[in-house]
């Protein structure tokens, strides 16, 4: 069982994602944390991120076991992030990873951009998370806050709106919903509420 979840940064695809895989048991990768860890692997040895062969050796050396979200969380990693997702061969390689994770039995639950479209084609359940660019500002903003991380509403904003423009714009694997996606627009509606309409589709998948 494969289930693909999809969408815009800070749209509740992690927290609806590690729901689901625990409801039913199934193993979870947040694909966002490959290009991170790839993305941090290059600034960390002080290497450009515009050397698309050199990023690529980055990308075969991620250890899909030893990703971390709160190690990759920085925001200097989540736009160098965006950046080297834009190069077709880091995004071959990363791809071929979490293909292999997507075949884990008893199920698995990727979630990222391109899973519905590019990664899982075939999943029989994919879901296409979203919400408007201020509700997801303003939850990664009280999120910031919560941490005790000074935060600014507006630049949260901007980068979020900056960040949507990268994924959706690029010409491999843009952000898009799969034909077959259903939509779950969470901009008024809980996660909880949001998993339970999750959980009616996969059951029905099952
Ligand atoms: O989800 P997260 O914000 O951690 O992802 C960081 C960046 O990695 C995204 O902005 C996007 O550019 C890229 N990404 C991607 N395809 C995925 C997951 C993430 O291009 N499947």
């Amino acid at each position: 069982m494969i289930i693909a979840i999809d969408g815009p940064a800070a749209a509740g695809k992690g927290t609806l994602s590690r729901r689901i895989a625990a409801e039913y048991g199934f193993h979870h990768l947040d694909t966002g944390l490959t290009y991170r860890a790839t993305a941090k692997a290059l600034l960390d040895a002080g290497l450009p991120l515009d050397n698309e062969p050199v990023a690529e050796k980055m990308a075969l050396e991620v250890e899909l076991a030893g990703l971390d979200r709160e190690v990759l969380s920085a925001h200097d990693i989540g736009e160098a992030a965006s950046k080297i997702a834009v190069m077709p061969s880091v995004r071959g390689a990363l791809v071929e990873a979490q293909r292999a994770f997507a075949t884990r039995k008893p199920g698995a639950v990727l979630d990222g951009r391109d899973i519905g479209t590019v990664v899982c084609p075939d999943a029989p359940v994919k879901l296409y998370v979203t919400a408007s660019p201020e509700v997801r500002a303003r939850r990664r903003f009280d999120e910031m806050v919560g941490n005790g991380v000074p935060a600014d509403y507006l630049a949260v904003l901007a980068d979020i709106r900056k960040r949507d423009e990268r994924d959706m714009g690029r010409s491999d694997s843009p952000l898009r919903p799969a034909e077959d996606a259903h939509l779950l627009d969470t901009s008024e509606m809980s996660i909880e509420a949001a998993f339970l309409a999750a959980k009616v589709l996969i059951d029905a998948a099952l």
